[in-house]
């Protein structure tokens, strides 16, 4: 198995970014950049990270017209990134034009395609807010459908809570990565993670890759606290 944790560099400055990459790089699987620090360091910040040779996992979630997303795409893969975001609910063929602008471009430049992963419902809406947006009040089943509607347009992987990997593994196929946040370890204080689970049990659960933020870079050592995880894992 491959070194499955990804860091999230939920950081603002360039140089906090990179002095985390430092460390970690030889004892993580990947690097998440989401829009904070995309926005504020711009496309350097994954040049900087490709260029030491560490996978970038760029967490955008692409939600527009597929023409705009397929543009999104490109960009991401010329980028060369290892994985990048889509949101499912914006439909099956924004789903599928980012799927084939992912492997297009990256046959014309030689490469191999990121991994497009879907976004179902995100963790923080609770039940009510779902019905609020139109939605099926039910998390568990809004989840499901839009999943099964990422497998039919042909993506390979999905953002899943922890808590819904053990029925997306039931329902999807079997080579669909699965990509989990809420890991916690037990060593940190309260934060605003609910739904959690270990990274063992994440793992054993069926997840393919963790994302892992604040127990590791808000660590007194972060690198102590990844090997310490990856440790952990079967
Ligand atoms: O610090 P923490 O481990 O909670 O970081 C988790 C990361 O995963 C953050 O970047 C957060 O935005 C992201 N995420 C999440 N829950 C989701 C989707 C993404 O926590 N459902």
């Amino acid at each position: 198995m491959q070194n499955p944790i990804i860091v999230a560099l939920d950081v603002p400055e360039i140089e906090t970014a990179l002095q985390l990459v430092g460390q970690l790089a030889p004892v993580v699987g990947a690097f998440k950049i989401g829009s904070e620090l995309f926005t504020s360091a711009g496309p350097e910040i994954v040049r900087r990270i490709r260029a030491i040779g560490a996978a970038v996992f760029l967490d955008l979630k692409f939600h527009d017209i597929p023409n705009t997303v397929v543009k999104g795409v490109a960009a991401a893969t010329r980028l060369e990134v290892q994985m990048l975001t889509v949101h499912t609910s914006g439909g099956l063929k924004m789903m599928q034009a980012a799927e084939e602008s992912a492997q297009q471009t990256a046959l014309q430049s030689g490469r191999n395609a990121p991994l497009v992963l879907g976004v179902t419902v995100l963790t923080s809406l609770e039940s009510h807010e779902l019905s609020e947006a139109g939605m099926d009040e039910k998390i568990g089943r809004q989840v499901e459908r839009l999943a099964s509607l990422a497998a039919k347009a042909g993506l390979r992987g999905l953002v899943c809570s922890p808590l819904e990997i053990t029925a997306l593994r039931q329902l999807l196929p079997v080579k669909m990565q699965l990509v989990t946040p809420g890991i916690r370890t037990g060593a940190e204080k309260g934060d605003d993670q609910k739904r959690t689970l270990s990274p063992r049990e994440a793992i054993d659960a069926g997840a393919n890759w963790l994302v892992i933020g604040r127990p590791i870079y808000a660590a007194e050592n972060p690198r102590a606290a990844a090997e310490e995880i990856l440790a952990s894992l079967p």
